[in-house]
């Protein structure tokens, strides 16, 4: 079965790495079916001579994407991102998602918005009839109050864990912030959520992706399926 999932998702990556055209620029997602478009990506600059600008959305892509010879823009550098292409945790019938198991949410949501074309890599088990039955929302938060904005995102109907590292201390995102993952399982009403959930003070971003998918693709063991939304 986890063969089947990385196949699948080798697939999706595949098949967006072919929507990169030189002289683009290229927001370059997070997770491991982003890593796999990059290392694509990588394949095609050294084969082809494929000749664009990647905007990493975290610190370990950017790492990834230096080891291949990519080169790259922070966002604030860049006049537009023509195209982004990211990973998801869960896609809904109408392409919300659920976005940031990796952490790095709050730089991949502020590329997806920023670019003109979003495409979204999946394996098929992502793609869910309603979003949060599987997947907690994760919030990125200040560290400064933390224990105050995990006790007002309860309010909101949240079972909240605050996200913990391998060695058991708070995870830390590249911005320097905490996550609070939001259980809600399933999700009544994703906008209005979003909208409550950033009205809190000390959040700063949000893993509900809403209106970020212009294309998905859904990769299989056998191949991929693009659906443009
Ligand atoms: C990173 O913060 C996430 O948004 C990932 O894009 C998402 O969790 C999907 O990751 P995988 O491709 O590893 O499943």
């Amino acid at each position: 079965m986890a063969f089947e999932a990385d196949l699948a998702k080798a697939h999706a990556a595949r098949s967006a790495a072919e929507l990169v055209q030189s002289g683009m620029i290229v927001g370059l997602g997070s997770g491991s079916t982003a890593g796999l478009l990059v290392k694509r990506l990588g394949e095609r600059v050294a084969e082809e001579g494929l000749e664009f600008v990647g905007v990493p959305t975290s610190v370990s892509t950017a790492e990834l994407a230096r080891e291949l010879n990519i080169p790259l823009r922070d966002v604030d550098d860049v006049p537009a991102v023509d195209l982004n292409i990211d990973g998801a945790d869960e896609v809904d019938p109408e392409y919300r998602m659920i976005k940031g198991r990796g952490g790095a949410l709050l730089r991949e949501k502020l590329v997806a918005c920023v670019a003109s074309r979003r495409v979204t890599i999946v394996s098929p088990e992502k793609v869910v009839p309603r979003l949060g039955i599987d997947s907690p929302v994760p919030v990125e938060v200040s560290r400064l109050g933390y224990r105050h904005i995990e006790q007002r995102l309860r309010t909101l109907g949240a079972r909240t864990s605050l996200r913990r590292g391998p060695d058991g201390a708070p995870f830390v995102t590249d911005g320097g912030n905490l996550i609070i993952d939001c259980g809600f399982s399933p999700l009544a009403d994703p906008d209005t959520l979003e909208a409550g959930l950033k009205s809190v003070v000390g959040v700063f971003e949000t893993g509900l992706f809403l209106g970020l998918c212009d294309v998905l693709v859904v990769g299989r063991p056998d191949g991929a399926e693009q659906i443009v939304t």
